[in-house]
């Protein structure tokens, strides 16, 4: 089959990748011209493990093609799948510009039937304003059909994701289009649901929701475990045990970040206000989300005294989460901010996404490793959980550092070794 893949973010460039991979000829648009001669020169704009190499696979083979001309790219296509951003608003709600636009650029190529199919994560009722905008725009009175296919992908582990998803959601308006695209995932073998457009829609949003809520439940247990001196690490493997709770998403920290959770969950919100559904649970998710990092350095500068006014503060993590460059909505970036705004002196290092971060924080310093940030910090904090934080020498840091305070956000030392070792160790929900 001829794909055309409108958008080449995390979603679109492994989207476009795998189904080249599967034997499709596949071309990936993108409107940013740099984005695409960088991809033309073999560079990858962002860093998902196993990407770059199946890029060059592919286009090495000649199926896989990059263009910034929407309708060529359109033109030559069976099946078209957007897979452009929905930044967050102020009010919660999504910016659907860039889709808007996709479509009215789809209905101007529609040279002949072609099924456009929706990937971004849209709010119920996208489908419909896709067909609206390309019925009223196209050039040529040809046929098409709107099918609405949720990506589940994380960042990190993106192309396993996308090869081994734990389900395929496939919206169409009827079971001949389903079956159109059902086609291009059968070689994935994998459990698939064919539903309508709307509840595919809400598939997607419903399951990120559902699971920020469990992370923001499993944060609340912490939070009262720390109190009663309970072990949050038992609760939630004592918990996930239960098959009908499951072990996933319980890890307690400093909350969730990324471009998604928090984005989609205020969407949700929104999308329930305007049908007349307050949906509590969520705005309460979103809240103890909120509060997480903010706790976190309350007990951090209880623990310096009350003041971080002139003290060095180590940072081991800045992407939003571990094997990403990714630092939108990222912890580190409101627990730095907030530092900062109180004459700390930040020193961080990550392994990958210190590029991004001098971006937002041109003025802290970076170090070489984690050693480095830990020379003559008055403490050290964990914001990301990357494995090469696991396994430090931590008799190391602990003698480098003027005073050996580690606050663990992510809960990846063992308390007790910790405070043998003579670190002043606080994490969260195991910490008395
Ligand atoms: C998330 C979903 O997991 C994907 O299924 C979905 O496709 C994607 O959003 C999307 O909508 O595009 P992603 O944002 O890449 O994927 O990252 P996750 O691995 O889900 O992590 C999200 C955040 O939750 C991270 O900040 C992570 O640190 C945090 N988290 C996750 C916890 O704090 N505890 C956990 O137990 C799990």
């Amino acid at each position: 089959m001829n794909i055309c893949v409108v958008g080449t973010g995390y979603v679109g460039l492994v989207t476009g990748s795998v189904f080249s991979d599967l034997g499709n000829e596949v071309i990936c648009v993108d409107n940013n011209a740099e984005k695409i001669a960088m991809l033309e020169r073999g560079e990858m704009p962002i860093y998902e493990p196993g990407l770059e190499e199946m890029v060059k696979r592919n286009r090495e083979d000649h199926r896989l093609f990059f263009t910034t001309d929407l309708t060529y790219a359109v033109e030559r296509s069976d099946v078209v799948f957007i897979c452009v951003g929905t930044p967050p608003t102020e009010t919660g709600d999504p910016d659907m510009r860039a889709i808007q636009e996709v479509a009215r650029g789809i209905a101007r190529a529609l040279n002949r039937y072609k099924v456009i199919v929706n990937k971004s994560t849209v709010p119920v009722g996208t489908g419909d304003m896709v067909r609206e905008i390309i019925e009223t725009n196209r050039v040529r009175n040809v046929d098409f059909d709107v099918v609405s296919n949720p990506e589940f992908l994380r960042e990190g582990s993106a192309i396993k994701d996308t090869l081994e998803p734990d389900r395929i959601v496939i919206g169409a308006p009827n079971h001949v289009v389903a079956m159109k695209i059902l086609e291009l995932y059968a070689p994935l073998e994998r459990p698939m649901i064919i539903t309508d457009v709307a509840s595919a829609e809400m598939i997607k949003y419903a399951s990120n929701a559902f699971l920020a809520t469990k992370i923001s439940f499993a944060n609340t247990i912490a939070n009262i475990c720390d109190q009663v001196g309970a072990d949050v690490a038992q609760v939630v493997k004592g918990m996930g045990l239960d098959s009908r709770i499951g072990p996933a998403f319980l890890n307690p920290g400093l909350g969730y970040g990324g471009s998604c959770f928090p984005k989609d969950t205020a969407a949700l919100v929104r999308t329930a206000e305007k049908v007349g559904v307050d949906f509590k649970i969520l705005r309460a998710v979103m809240d103890v989300n909120a509060e997480q990092p903010i706790r976190f350095l309350d007990r951090l500068r209880a623990a310096l005294d009350g003041s971080f006014d002139g003290k060095t503060i180590g940072i081991l993590g800045l992407a939003f989460k571990p094997n990403t460059d990714d630092m939108r909505d990222a912890k580190s970036v409101e627990i730095i901010a907030r530092l900062l705004a109180e004459n700390a002196e930040v020193k961080a290092y990550d392994p990958i996404a210190m590029d991004n971060a001098r971006r937002i924080f041109p003025q802290i310093c970076y170090g070489k490793n984690a050693y480095d940030v830990a020379q003559d910090a008055d403490a050290l904090v964990i914001v990301t959980e990357w494995n090469e934080f696991k396994l430090l020498d931590m008799e190391r840091i602990k003698s480098s550092m003027r005073r050996p305070i580690l606050f663990d956000g992510r809960n990846i030392y063992d308390p007790i070794r910790m405070r043998r070792l003579g670190f002043e160790y606080q994490c969260v929900g195991r910490t008395r």
